[in-house]
């Protein structure tokens, strides 16, 4: 009973989706602007450097507590505390306060996993933010973070409930980017700078 009210408290927390709600106060509607994600890149492309910091703060930090919360009220049941990392980013990407559409889930998914599984976190962390700064395309980052993470996951040994928390976090964040992928593959994906 208690696991599953984490989980769903951990759903509804995933759900603020902070770009969609920094851009109502400016008066926008991110989704009908630049690449029409709800998240940090495109608020950074349509409303500049301070407001896609804060909604990635924002939007990073909903996933660091919703496992801290999993977390403590299972006291430390990993199954449950993953599960409701999962849930935030669920909730990101599939917001209920927002028709069901938000954003592709990277931000909410650095928090997450830099609480429950730090190293393989920061290792993939380190590469996908070099191949940021060598290609430009943000979208190729989050991909390459998110499919590292189960691999240096598995390497390093991690529990069973973590190597497949990282799997499904890889599954949605390429369900997520397909569009992406299709522009990369055609290369014309924006790149971080530009206005497209
Ligand atoms: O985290 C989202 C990023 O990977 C891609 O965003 O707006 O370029 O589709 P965007």
């Amino acid at each position: 009973m208690i696991n599953g009210m984490a989980i769903a408290i951990c759903y509804l927390i995933g759900s603020l989706s902070f770009s969609l709600i920094v851009g109502k106060i400016k008066g926008i509607d991110i989704r009908k602007h630049g690449s029409g994600n709800a998240g940090a890149t495109n608020t950074l492309r349509v409303l500049g450097i301070v407001p896609a910091i804060i909604v990635f703060v924002l939007d990073m930090g909903k996933g660091i507590a919703s496992v801290l919360i999993g977390s403590w009220l299972s006291q430390g049941t990993l199954w449950v505390t993953a599960a409701c990392g999962l849930a935030a980013i669920i909730g990101h990407n599939w917001p209920v306060f927002f028709s069901f559409r938000g954003g592709k889930g990277i931000a909410t998914t650095i928090g997450v996993t830099a609480v429950l599984s730090f190293y393989p976190a920061a290792i993939a962390g380190a590469v996908a933010i070099i191949s940021i700064f060598i290609t430009r395309y943000v979208s190729l980052g989050s991909l390459i973070f998110t499919t590292l993470m189960p691999i240096i996951a598995v390497i390093m040994g991690a529990e069973i409930e973590i190597i497949i928390a990282m799997l499904l976090i890889c599954a949605f964040a390429v369900y997520r980017h397909r569009s992406n992928i299709r522009r990369l593959i055609r290369g014309e994906e924006h790149k971080i700078g530009s206005k497209r």
